[in-house]
């Protein structure tokens, strides 16, 4: 059986995210269909055995139990809040991207990690992990169309473009939610990554070190934490990596002078969507409404927010929230819909009220789970994620230096 690796496929762009969460709206939105019956199915991994393509929700129920008796505590699985409830449902641990990281990093236990999240995710796991440890990612199409938007190979161009420009004393800075490669960039380079839970302390790191930030790939949760640290917007650059090699990412050479922060011209598809105005109904119709949004939106939205975190710092917040307390969340639907679930004594719903999963997240149905635990029960490991020994060893310095940032 020939197994695709990531970079076999197409980056995920932002028309495929939207066209993707576009195809899960038509009809039951969050539900579980048989895979065959999932719209998106076309864009997915296919070399999943025929076998798996019409089973029911329920149906893959039995297969992943049976699947994880077999295997017991070789294999422990991990899930992103994002993740749909037929998936978190088998998450020995779910956590935010900076949770499930320092998971990998202090379990040696488990012989199989199973990640159910998206790639960069994945990644991190098998760069922190020790060797022994194998990583897998149900569905190897599972990306993240914001980590595609910092292709490394730009990032390294805009480097170059800087030192030549003699704009010096730069500390790189990527975001979790980005190739290995370029987390790697960073740890060559002095710099680190950070997540949206530690970020504000990131730049602490970063501006004890160099003059400036350049940070990949989301602009703004960089913007959004440099607000936070006290900088200026006019000393905040955005760098265009679209533009031609010599054009500065579209800004003067004095704009780049006079900037702490280079923000990369990346974002979220999915947070994006938020708005000022949705705040605004939800604060009309919901009096005593408490707004919580995640930092990947848009500046605007998160200062009108009362608050704004990591998809477990949003979790705890509403889970320890007192009874009857409403709550306005910016965050992906498959997260909001969990809370608003599980704390039946508060109101708790979404912004946007057209629902938008993250589809990437979205692709790790539990078909593909079944078969990657069928294949391990079976002696098999398919869609192991590795990251070769160069890469991994500079972007584990840039992860080991984020998880020492408390
Ligand atoms: P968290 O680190 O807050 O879990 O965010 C990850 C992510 O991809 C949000 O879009
Ligand atoms: Fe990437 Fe946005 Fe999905 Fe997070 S929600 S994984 S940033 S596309």
């Amino acid at each position: 059986m020939v197994t695709k690796t990531r970079e076999d496929l197409p980056p995920v762009t932002e028309e495929t995210v939207l066209n993707e969460a576009n195809a899960c709206l038509t009809d039951r939105p969050l539900d579980t269909k048989p895979l065959a019956e999932e719209r998106a199915f076309a864009f997915w991994q296919k070399d999943v055995p025929e076998g798996y393509w019409r089973l029911d929700g329920p149906a893959l129920k039995v297969r992943i139990a049976e699947a994880r008796a077999k295997l017991g505590t070789r294999c422990v699985v991990l899930g992103h809040h994002y993740q749909r409830e037929d998936i978190i449902q088998f998450a020995d641990y779910k956590g935010d991207s900076f949770n499930l990281a320092r998971w990998a990093a202090e379990r040696p236990e488990a012989e199989f990690i199973v990640f159910c999240g998206v790639h960069f995710m994945a990644e991190s796991a098998a760069i922190l992990s020790q060797p022994h440890q194998k990583v897998v990612l149900p569905n190897m199409s599972a990306g993240c169309s914001m980590a595609d938007m910092a292709d490394p190979e730009d990032a390294y161009a805009c480097w170059d473009e800087l030192q030549e420009a003699g704009i010096r004393k730069v500390v790189p800075v990527t975001y979790m939610n980005s190739a290995a490669a370029l987390k790697a960039f960073c740890g060559r380079n002095g710099g680190i990554v950070c997540t949206s839970s530690n970020a504000p302390k990131v730049y602490d790191w970063a501006f004890e070190r160099g003059g400036k930030v350049l940070f990949f790939p989301d602009q703004h949760l960089g913007r959004n934490t440099g607000v936070k640290k006290g900088i200026g917007l006019d000393e905040m650059a955005v760098w265009d990596y679209t533009l031609p090699y010599g054009s500065l990412g579209g800004n003067t050479l004095e704009q780049l002078e006079r900037a702490k922060v280079i923000l990369w011209k990346g974002h979220c598809s999915v947070h994006s969507r938020f708005s000022v105005s949705q705040i605004e109904k939800a604060r009309r119709e919901h009096p005593g409404v408490q707004v919580i949004v995640h930092p990947e939106c848009l500046m605007e939205v998160v200062q009108a927010a009362d608050m704004d975190g990591s998809t477990e710092f949003i979790s705890k917040t509403i889970t320890n929230a007192p009874p009857g307390s409403i709550w306005a969340v910016g965050t992906e639907i498959n997260l909001v819909s969990r809370l608003a679930r599980e704390n039946p004594d508060k109101t708790v719903f979404c912004l946007d009220p057209v629902v938008c999963p993250c589809a990437t997240m979205f692709r790790i149905h539990p078909a593909y789970l079944a078969w990657a635990l069928d294949e391990l029960a079976a002696g098999r490991i398919v869609n192991r994620v590795v990251v070769d020994a160069e890469t991994a060893r500079y972007a584990r310095i840039a992860l080991e230096r984020m998880l020492a940032v408390r």
